[in-house]
């Protein structure tokens, strides 16, 4: 009978798609996923270190797999991502967590064969980290989790160091994939039944393949795929917002009319100190550029407060900032002090309370546009791949819009992985409710 894995992911799609590849990679070996993690041969944790209770909520895991590995010591247990390429973390676990039997980090995820492979024969500790491997790997395996959409990375690493972020840190400096080689992926994909790929890089946008080949170009060149039907990418840096790119979404009729598009803060002054490169100012008119050449375009945004030195007058301008744009939809997250980033230092930290303060009214000004936003959405009919069931009920199907909204929605059996008309007949604060039409 065939071993068998689990692999908990935490973090963002470039980790989710890196454990796509560590599945992919143990499918050849002749694993099996498992669904129960207690019962799993293999558990591996796939790490995220870019808030403060990304670790903790690690530790504690590791913490609860003690007593698995107690009872069961033949069972292999494997960390990576993140935080394995920060000394201090494997630190802590050589010394702390020492039933832990593999490490690897994020340069070297094609390692993990042969590190299991070592394990698995000699049952010796694995312990491989790559410093700053400039190497792009091709042809990885991958083990998708959807059927019909894919992740395809097409840039690694970031060079921005904005000075509140682990990022750089963990995963190395920019380097952009060869523009021959994405096409052959998604062309691979579209064979097997792909309809909509995710490009992915921390700093998406930032994108070179060669001389002539920057992003947008990379936009038009994969907007002629036939087969494939839908193009999204993220994340995408205001300061490397083209208007060349702003022009692909007018020309390349499978870009999705969605951009996340992180403004982090409203006021220039703490823009500045994260070292974001762009102003309040140069944000809301990125912003309204988009609008302009695409008026349906929805935006979406990662806001962080209580940075350190933010002042009420500061969070005012953030709460400007949500006025004027009208997210779709926001991430927000309170300021977390990273280990090895230059913020760590800076002594004017907000203090708990006003941060929790803050957050809170932020996180209310973004919901009440995201309701009314989603309420807007009542009456139209908008294109959504169907991908399945929905998880809350399974009577319906669920899908997102070109807008990137989720809907659950009625429809008949046989669509799944088409692209159907929904007409949306109800709204929430997340999500959207309708039924297939036009059949
Ligand atoms: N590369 C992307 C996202 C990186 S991490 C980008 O540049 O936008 C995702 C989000 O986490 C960031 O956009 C930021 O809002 C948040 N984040 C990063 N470091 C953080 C920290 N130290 N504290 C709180 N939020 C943080
Ligand atoms: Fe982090 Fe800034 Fe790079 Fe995004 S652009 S990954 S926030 S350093
Ligand atoms: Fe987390 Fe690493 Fe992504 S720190 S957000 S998993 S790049």
């Amino acid at each position: 009978m065939s071993k068998t894995f689990f692999i908990q992911t935490f973090g963002c799609q470039m980790n989710e798609h890196d454990s796509e590849r560590i599945a992919g990679m143990l499918d050849e070996m002749n694993f099996k996923e498992n669904p129960d993690r207690d019962k799993a041969d293999i558990i591996i944790i796939n790490t995220c270190s870019v808030r403060e209770n990304a670790d903790n909520r690690f530790f504690g895991t590791l913490g609860l797999l003690k007593n698995l590995k107690m009872n069961r010591p033949d069972l292999i247990l494997a960390v990576c991502g993140c935080m394995m390429q920060q000394q201090h973390i494997i630190d802590t676990i050589k010394s702390k967590y020492p039933w832990v039997d593999i490490i690897f980090g994020t340069h070297n995820i094609h390692e993990f064969p042969k590190l299991l492979s070592n394990i698995l024969n000699e049952r010796t500790k694995a312990i491989s980290i790559w410093e700053d491997g400039e190497e792009i790997v091709e042809g990885l395996p991958s083990k998708r989790k959807h059927k019909f959409k894919a992740f395809v990375n097409i840039m690694y690493g970031c060079n921005n160091f904005c000075t509140y972020c682990i990022v750089p840190y963990t995963r190395g400096r920019e380097r952009s994939r060869k523009p021959e080689d994405i096409i052959k992926e998604i062309r691979d994909l579209v064979d097997d039944g792909v309809k909509e790929v995710t490009l992915l890089g921390q700093n998406v946008n930032s994108y070179k393949g060669d001389e002539n080949t920057h992003f947008p170009e990379l936009i038009y060149a994969l907007n002629d795929i036939e087969g494939l039907e839908r193009i999204r990418f993220m994340t995408s840096h205001p300061k490397d917002l083209s208007d060349r790119l702003i022009k692909a979404f007018v020309d390349c009729d499978k870009l999705c009319k969605h951009i996340h598009l992180p403004v982090q803060s409203g006021s220039s002054k703490v823009l500045k100190r994260m070292n974001r490169k762009y102003t309040k100012e140069g944000y809301l008119e990125l912003v309204d550029k988009l609008k302009n050449a695409v008026p349906n375009i929805a935006i979406t945004t990662d806001i962080i407060v209580g940075f350190p030195g933010e002042t009420e007058e500061d969070f005012q301008d953030t709460l400007d900032v949500v006025d004027k744009v009208r997210f779709d939809s926001a991430f927000t997250f309170l300021y977390s002090t990273r280990k090895g980033t230059p913020a760590e230092n800076y002594e004017d930290q907000v203090p708990e309370d006003v941060k929790h303060e803050r957050f809170n009214r932020l996180v209310e000004a973004v919901n009440s546009i995201s309701a009314e936003k989603n309420r807007m959405m009542i009456g139209k009919i908008e294109k959504v791949l169907v991908e399945g069931l929905s998880k809350t009920n399974k009577e319906l199907y669920t899908g997102r819009t070109d807008g990137h909204k989720l809907v659950n929605f009625e429809a008949p059996d046989n669509l799944i992985g088409e692209i159907i008309d929904v007409k949306i007949t109800e709204s929430s604060t997340f999500s959207l409710i309708g039924h297939a039409v036009n059949l």
